[in-house]
């Protein structure tokens, strides 16, 4: 039985060994200011990482999340900046004429159709997909690559703020997911 445990133990601790060996993200660059999630400029690993949001007010939680939700795949919606469509200058990128390429929705095309959503009577919009970098021609948010930089696709950190101080300042929420269960098949390709 003790023998079974000290392995169990080895075992679970070279596994833990070998996936964090593996675990990489961006190292904050200039190039990635807009987007980068970490602020620490001198951080050497995903654990000095540090960001904040200054001067921004926590919003509380609904008492009750039974209120009407609006789901939307960004990329899908409405394409308030066309600039953003082909951030990584590929030829496998922006094709609205497809279904298999980026459309080009963004947070600033969500943030100026707010009015309408709002007259629906809905309280909280609940994106598909994560707000994460994707591959370049990867619309649906499905296969981050980097939990610490934004999609260049969707917007800039600052679009993003301006689009969930809107929201709450009209009562209403954002619901996001990480897709942290979906990284693993993005990295296959
Ligand atoms: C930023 O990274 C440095 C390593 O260069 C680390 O010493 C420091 O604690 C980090 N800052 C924060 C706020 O985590
Ligand atoms: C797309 O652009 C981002 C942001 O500059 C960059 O980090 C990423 O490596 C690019 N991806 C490809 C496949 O070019």
């Amino acid at each position: 039985m003790a023998s079974f445990l000290v392995k169990s133990a080895t075992l679970l601790s070279l596994s833990f060994t070998l996936y964090f060996s593996r675990t990489q993200a961006l190292s904050w660059s200039a190039d990635h200011a807009l987007w980068n999630l970490n602020q620490n400029e001198t951080a050497t690993g995903p654990l000095e990482y540090w960001g904040e949001w200054p001067a921004h007010p926590r919003t509380p939680s609904p008492a009750n999340w039974r209120v009407p939700f609006y789901m939307l795949t960004l990329d899908r919606y409405v394409d308030g900046q066309p600039s953003n469509n082909d951030a990584n200058g590929t030829v496998f990128e922006n094709d609205w004429t497809t279904n298999q390429f980026r459309f080009g929705g963004d947070a600033k095309g969500l943030m100026n159709n707010l009015d309408w959503i709002q007259d629906l009577g809905i309280k909280a919009i609940y994106f598909s997909g994560s707000p994460f970098i994707n591959q370049p021609w990867a619309s649906d948010g499905f296969g981050p690559l980097d939990f610490t930089l934004l999609d260049a696709h969707h917007g800039t950190i600052i679009e993003w703020r301006e689009l969930i101080e809107e929201l709450h300042s009209r009562g209403m929420y954002a619901v996001r997911k990480p897709e942290v269960q979906m990284q693993c098949a993005s990295l296959r390709v």
